[in-house]
């Protein structure tokens, strides 16, 4: 028993599980993604080059992204980053949705399929429908040869490497640079983005491996502060994620990632809708988690987290390095190093991973393989 067990650790680096592992892979991983796309502020997408010549990119008048679970919230992120680099209508759908949808899809609506495991069944039967409507497609996906990349023009590999926590975190972080680098090609190609702008981007995605190590390194520090607040959380019943723009989808994340690792009732929302309804959720044993990264719309979730405060709930805010003012409008504070707002929800998604994996290890959950959860949902 004790060679299994050493051969088990060693699976696991030594982390206590491949969770845990595996978001410690992140910096890696997002090297690897960008890995030959980007260099010295020049964009390379070499998995493009078929599509452009073939002319399948030429007439695009939208774009439909179809996905399931966090590839889904991954998609949300690149509606918002495509449509304001690439300046072309995105909408971004589950793919459960999109197959029954009878949806309105043609030789003019590109199709980006995300999928890691590239096996999800929905995904798989709503990008088939999408091609004979004869819609172009892309795949976003970690695994070489699975069953998507059959059915697309282009392929973006996310080079991420095995993950085997059924929980998505390495390949969330993934396919969203990925995503990235697609929104930037696509902005490049329809004229909308300078190549000044592009060498903007390009620098601010390769700074952010190191920026997510950081984030790391803090959260195994002494002074880490992310483990005991998850331990004082671990008993609640329910806790709220708002955002708004990018910081919408990094709230969705963050909830799934707690609900379906940790069984807490976990729902994340537009920070705008709190009034329509949720804040009547909110009371002194509900937190509210607000992604209060530096934005456009930052005074505007403040005000939100105001609105919350006065209503006895307990707030903890994911917030920019050096921002001394959300201490005001918040009890606990999850700190991410400064990026391009675009950026932000790869540095403001590993707080909210720690936090859920904390969550549910002082739950005593089954980390790796939570109840009830496949990695690939290949039946619908
Ligand atoms: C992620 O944490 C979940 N396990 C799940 O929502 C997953 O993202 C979803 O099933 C989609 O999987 P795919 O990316 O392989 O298509």
């Amino acid at each position: 028993h004790l060679i299994e067990w050493d051969a088990e650790a060693a699976e696991k680096g030594g982390y206590p599980h491949f969770v845990i592992k595996e978001i410690n892979e992140q910096p890696d991983a997002l090297r690897r993604a960008l890995l030959g796309r980007i260099h010295n502020g020049q964009l390379n997408l070499s998995e493009m080059e078929h599509m452009q010549k073939a002319g399948l990119l030429e007439n695009i008048q939208r774009i439909i992204v179809v996905a399931c679970g966090t590839s889904f919230h991954a998609g949300l992120i690149a509606k918002y980053v495509i449509e304001r680099w690439a300046r072309i209508p995105v909408e971004t759908i589950t793919a459960a949705e999109f197959r029954y949808c009878d949806p309105i899809v043609g030789p003019e609506t590109l199709c980006i399929a995300v999928t890691q495991s590239g096996e999800t069944a929905d995904t798989l039967v709503g990008i088939r429908q999408a091609r004979e409507h004869g819609a172009p497609v892309i795949a976003v996906t970690n695994v070489v040869s699975s069953a998507i990349t059959r059915l697309a023009d282009a392929v973006l590999y996310l080079q991420a490497g095995p993950e085997i926590g059924v929980v998505a975190t390495k390949t969330f972080v993934s396919s969203v640079s990925a995503l990235y680098l697609l929104g930037l090609y696509l902005g490049q190609q329809r004229g909308h983005l300078t190549a000044e702008q592009i060498s903007t981007y390009t620098q601010a995605l390769d700074m952010l491996p190191e920026q997510i190590q950081r984030i790391l390194d803090q959260a195994s520090s002494a002074n880490d502060s992310i483990e005991p607040l998850a331990k004082k959380m671990s008993q609640l019943s329910s806790i709220m994620f708002i955002g708004r723009g990018v910081g919408y989808p990094t709230a969705l994340e963050g909830a799934l990632k707690l609900k379906e690792i940790s069984y807490i009732h976990a729902e994340g929302f537009p920070a705008g809708e709190l009034k329509h309804g949720s804040i009547a959720l909110l009371d002194n044993l509900t937190p509210l988690v607000a992604i209060a990264t530096q934005s456009h719309v930052y005074e505007k979730v403040v005000s939100n987290m105001q609105e919350v405060r006065a209503r006895d709930a307990h707030i903890i805010a994911v917030a920019t390095e050096g921002d001394e003012g959300i201490k005001e409008h918040a009890d606990d504070i999850m700190y991410v190093p400064a990026t391009l707002e675009e950026l932000s929800p790869l540095l403001a998604s590993v707080p909210l991973q720690l936090f859920a994996y904390h969550v549910a290890v002082a739950r005593g959950c089954n980390v790796d393989q939570p109840r009830n959860l496949a990695k690939s949902v290949t039946v619908e």
